[in-house]
């Protein structure tokens, strides 16, 4: 169902009906308070019976058997490429490569494009909000070209700092790294001008949307990112399955990353010649009923709507903001809403995040903790660790409430009150 102006805004209660695993109580009676959807998101109903449809129905591996069930398999993994393709606006759909997820994606562009283009004396463009998976393949590839990674300055509330791109924007750039939002502090970057200054340097820029296309419209033609890469289970779908967006020009200059069945044109016991894309980076058996049910995913989110989800999660980031605030010594890192998606990441004075994690879990609220995959970022905020909230289209205000009657509760087992 497409986007709706009509629908704008999400009837809360109805959509938790549709997730079967928050009517779940835990033990004691306690309801279960969901606040992890930025590491993963719960699934739909929907979801969950199109994986089993396939099991129970007709599943066998994809793009090898004549017989009726591999091509009912065949036509569900490319129903799923054209709705990907949709989702984010790719010109074709052999610009969709199915990956296990957005660090596979991300392997793919680093070993397939950085790997054969790089060359000594190149640079790169990080900047310190990205996750592991967008810095460490390109560090490493750096390494092996004699390249160098450079960052883009970050303002004081953690947002990239484009008056000051100039300073590490050069025509030795080569490769833009750039997360569309934060895991951490949910900054939302400004990939349209990134896309367009990276290209005025003959730069290729290479986009995280793990954490934003579960939230907010994607389309890689107006922005004019080359590559993208997403995770279906952040999106509500399987996990195992995840996407690479590239321009088809780009794909067809890189190498392929994974070498074996499916992806070869002729193999010889000389060498071997490589299909065109998306088969040439799609070797071996794909996650065949994750993949067939990212289709139910898609719809889900489609028919919701992204204007919808937009402005269910921007008035619950805001009331978390206004409500974790009151609670004295809490921190919160990164950027004011509307800056931002529905992640608050913050600290507690006196309270270690792991002890407060734990805390909260015995409240039946569930959050994560840690470094979340970005050191660099906790380097320059100056902590360890933080404790993360984050929420998705079934966050009611309630859950809210929820998680900051669970800190009170955290704060007087800490002697904190
Ligand atoms: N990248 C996921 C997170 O931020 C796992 O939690």
């Amino acid at each position: 169902m497409p986007d709706s102006a009509a629908a704008s805004r999400l009837d809360v209660e109805a959509v938790r009906q549709d997730f079967p695993i928050l009517a779940r109580p835990l033990p004691k009676g306690l309801p279960l308070v969901y606040l992890d959807s930025a590491s993963s998101a719960q699934k739909p109903q929907a979801v969950i019976d199109k994986e089993i449809e396939v099991y129970e129905n007709y599943y066998a591996n994809a793009y090898r058997g004549v017989y009726r069930f591999g091509i009912q398999v065949d036509d569900g993994l490319e129903l799923t490429r054209a709705k990907v393709r949709q989702l984010i606006n790719a010109d074709r759909s052999d610009e969709i490569i199915f990956t296990s997820g957005s660090t596979m994606a991300l392997n793919t562009v680093a070993y397939g494009w950085a790997r054969k283009h790089l060359q000594a004396g190149d640079e790169i463009l990080l900047n310190e909000l990205e996750h592991h998976a967008n810095f460490v393949p390109w560090q490493q590839m750096a390494a092996q070209a004699g390249a160098t990674c450079r960052m883009i300055p970050l303002t004081s509330d953690l947002r990239l700092d484009m008056e000051r791109l100039d300073e590490v924007l050069t025509d030795r750039t080569k490769l833009v790294a750039v997360t569309a939002m934060s895991n951490v502090t949910g900054t939302i970057t400004p990939i349209k001008a990134l896309a367009q200054r990276a290209h005025q340097v003959g730069a290729v820029i290479v986009v995280d949307g793990a954490q934003s296309v579960p939230h907010q419209v994607t389309d890689v033609r107006d922005l004019d990112v080359d590559f993208l890469a997403f995770s279906g289970h952040k999106l509500f779908g399987p996990s195992g399955i995840g996407v690479l967006y590239g321009k088809h020009a780009l794909l067809e200059a890189m190498d392929p990353f994974l070498y074996g069945g499916h992806m070869i044109e002729r193999v010889t016991k000389d060498q071997s010649t490589w299909a065109p894309p998306p088969a040439k980076f799609e070797a071996g058996t794909a996650p065949i009923a994750q993949c067939v049910a990212l289709s139910a995913a898609i719809d889900y989110v489609q028919g919701l709507g992204f204007e919808a989800i937009g402005n269910h999660e921007r008035a619950l980031t805001e009331y978390a903001h206004r409500r974790l605030l009151e609670v004295p010594g809490l921190r919160i890192y990164g950027p004011e809403p509307p800056h931002k998606g529905a992640i608050v990441s913050f600290t507690i004075e006196g309270a270690h995040p792991e002890d407060l994690a734990q805390l909260l879990d015995r409240r039946g609220v569930f959050v994560r903790h840690g470094h979340h995959c970005t050191m660099p970022l906790h380097d320059l905020m100056g902590v360890s660790a933080t404790v993360r909230a984050s929420f998705g289209v079934y966050t009611s205000q309630s859950d809210i409430d929820a998680l900051c009657d669970a800190i009170d509760f955290a704060r007087q087992k800490l002697r904190l009150v």
